[in-house]
């Protein structure tokens, strides 16, 4: 029996070694912690149970045979955090640079399996040179394994992906099916075809940085929704991320403990909107300050800034909240705007998340670059997306509500429960200088008629009054007591039952 537990002992030791230690000096040389690093600072302490640490790679091609390295790059299991089952598999670039053969991805497509069962999410820790190249199409069909995984999981269980390393090839499209991505700056990157590829079709010059780094993907292609500065601070706030999230699409949100007041007053909210209502204000100072403990966990904050999402708590219950910044494009709604609060909507609706919107919207961004971009279909991934939900909805519309962004924006027409609306809410189909530049066309020569056609037109629609008559907005709010007004309305909705007609699916605008 001793020999039996030594020799266990030894092959436990192999597997933990990895790719062994020369390979591992050199990824922590990269700043880069190992799969089960980031494992263990990942879940609680001493709560992981791994699983398949004896499973070899099958391939004998390329002398592959010769070299088996117990686990085959990728450390899988399950454990705790704060308290809560999580699924998670961690790629070891120390063996084979983290590559997929078909034993990993069975090894994945396994906690997967679980996952789905016993309805927890799954956690993918991404460090990985792609496909096997020695492996071939073993390898493909594996990553299409998962691949149909990430789809029958979708809508049931969460799916985050923390990119920690090179994620290349079609192996990106196991994380872009994923409901979040998150990056590591400097160390992670992820593109269909990499430099050199891109060079010798397209003749450009790119760094692998300036084309798929966390700056790239944050920034400008919306790809990933937030990027850390090392892997310490990714997996913390990876921990802190999943505490709003339900575990599946049965179970309501999780409750938080909180001190925070439903009843907090927020006095100075009441001189949040500027006289001049041109003038911007900062939108995130009201979310801040509605959600408990002014702690709100914003994604994508530096791409399509004119909408705001992320999470808080009300009365401890996780909200997705969804804003219009009128700091940028005046919060006009464009297409990046639009696709990235859609999918967001989408997520708390599959989720059973509430949602709470506050708007300040003077439209649609014009002009012929949204245009061609197809802001018409962009644009409809919104408003479908709201007009689907189910889940407890609050709409607060702090100044402009204008045209069809009105419409979209959670109104009452697409089954808001609540909608609130501030004192210097404008409800219009357009601002009042377009308008009366149309009605009143034969005008525009005389100035003094154009100013009263322009005060009319203000006294008449610039106000909340007209929308609070046809009962499409529920009650003037003071702003000071938004967030009471909201906590009522969310705990009156928490029992709320809401089904759309039976289908196959829906066929929302991509
Ligand atoms: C097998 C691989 C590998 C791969 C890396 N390695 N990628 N082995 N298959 N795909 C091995 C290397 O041989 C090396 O082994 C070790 O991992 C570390 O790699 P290095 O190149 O030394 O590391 P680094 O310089 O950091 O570069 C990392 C890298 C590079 C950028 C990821 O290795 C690379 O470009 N790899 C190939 C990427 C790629 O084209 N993959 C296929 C994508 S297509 P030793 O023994 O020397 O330590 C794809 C299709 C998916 O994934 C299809 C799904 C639809």
């Amino acid at each position: 029996m001793q020999d039996i537990i030594r020799r266990l002992d030894a092959k436990r030791a192999a597997a933990r070694l990895g790719g062994g230690q020369v390979r591992i000096d050199r990824q922590h040389g990269k700043g880069k912690l190992t799969a089960r690093e980031r494992i263990e600072l990942f879940l609680d302490a001493g709560t992981f149970e791994e699983w398949d640490m004896f499973v070899e790679h099958r391939c004998n091609e390329f002398g592959m045979g010769k070299q088996k390295i117990p686990g085959d790059g990728v450390v899988t299991g399950y454990g705790t955090v704060c308290g809560r089952l999580v699924f998670v598999f961690s790629q070891d670039f120390t063996v084979f640079g983290g590559s997929l053969s078909m034993a990993h991805a069975e090894k994945i497509c396994k906690i997967m399996d679980h996952a789905i069962k016993v309805g927890a999410p799954v956690v993918g820790l991404n460090d990985s040179g792609g496909a096997r190249i020695q492996e071939g199409v073993e390898a493909l069909a594996g990553y299409a394994d998962v691949f149909q995984r990430n789809v029958l999981a979708s809508g049931v269980i969460p799916q985050i992906s923390m990119i920690m390393g090179p994620c290349a090839g079609g192996a990106v499209y196991s994380p872009a099916m994923t409901d979040f991505i998150f990056m590591v700056k400097d160390t992670s990157y992820m593109f269909v075809t990499g430099p050199d590829v891109v060079k010798t079709v397209t003749h450009e010059e790119v760094t692998a940085e300036e084309l798929g780094g966390a700056r790239t993907h944050t920034t400008r292609s919306g790809v990933a929704d937030l990027a850390f500065q090392n892997d310490v601070e990714a997996l913390l706030m990876l921990r802190r991320f999943l505490n709003f999230l339900p575990s599946n699409n049965r179970e309501k949100p999780p409750v938080w403990p909180t001190t925070d007041p439903a009843e907090r007053v927020e006095m100075s909210l009441d001189t949040l909107i500027p006289d001049d209502p041109n003038k911007p204000y900062d939108m995130k100072e009201l979310v801040t300050k509605v959600v408990d403990e002014h702690d709100f966990f914003e994604l994508q904050p530096d791409y399509a800034a004119n909408i705001i999402i992320g999470f808080g708590r009300m009365q401890g219950s996780t909200v997705g909240i969804v804003a219009n910044q009128p700091m940028v494009l005046a919060g006009c709604l464009d297409i990046a705007s639009s696709r990235k609060a859609a999918r967001f909507v989408r997520f708390c609706d599959a989720f059973n998340i509430p949602i709470v919107t506050f708007v300040d919207v003077p439209g649609f961004l014009p002009g012929t670059a949204q245009e061609y971009g197809g802001i018409i279909k962009h644009g409809a991934k919104l408003l479908y997306a709201f007009a689907e939900a189910t889940v407890p909805k609050v709409t607060v519309i702090t100044r402009k509500a204008y045209g069809g962004a009105y419409d979209v924006m959670s109104s009452k027409h697409l089954r808001g429960d609540v909608n609130f609306a501030w004192p210097t809410a404008e409800i219009a189909v357009m601002g009042p200088k377009g308008a009366v530049e149309i009605i009143f066309r034969k005008d525009m020569d005389d100035e003094e008629k154009i100013k009263n056609h322009t005060e009319e037109y203000c006294s008449r629609f610039a106000n909340p009054f007209v929308a609070g008559s046809r009962g499409f907005i529920d009650d003037v709010i003071m702003p000071h007591n938004t967030r009471t007004r909201i906590c009522r309305s969310l705990t009156m909705l928490r029992e709320k039952k809401l089904e759309n007609p039976w289908r196959k699916h829906g066929n929302i605008p991509l």
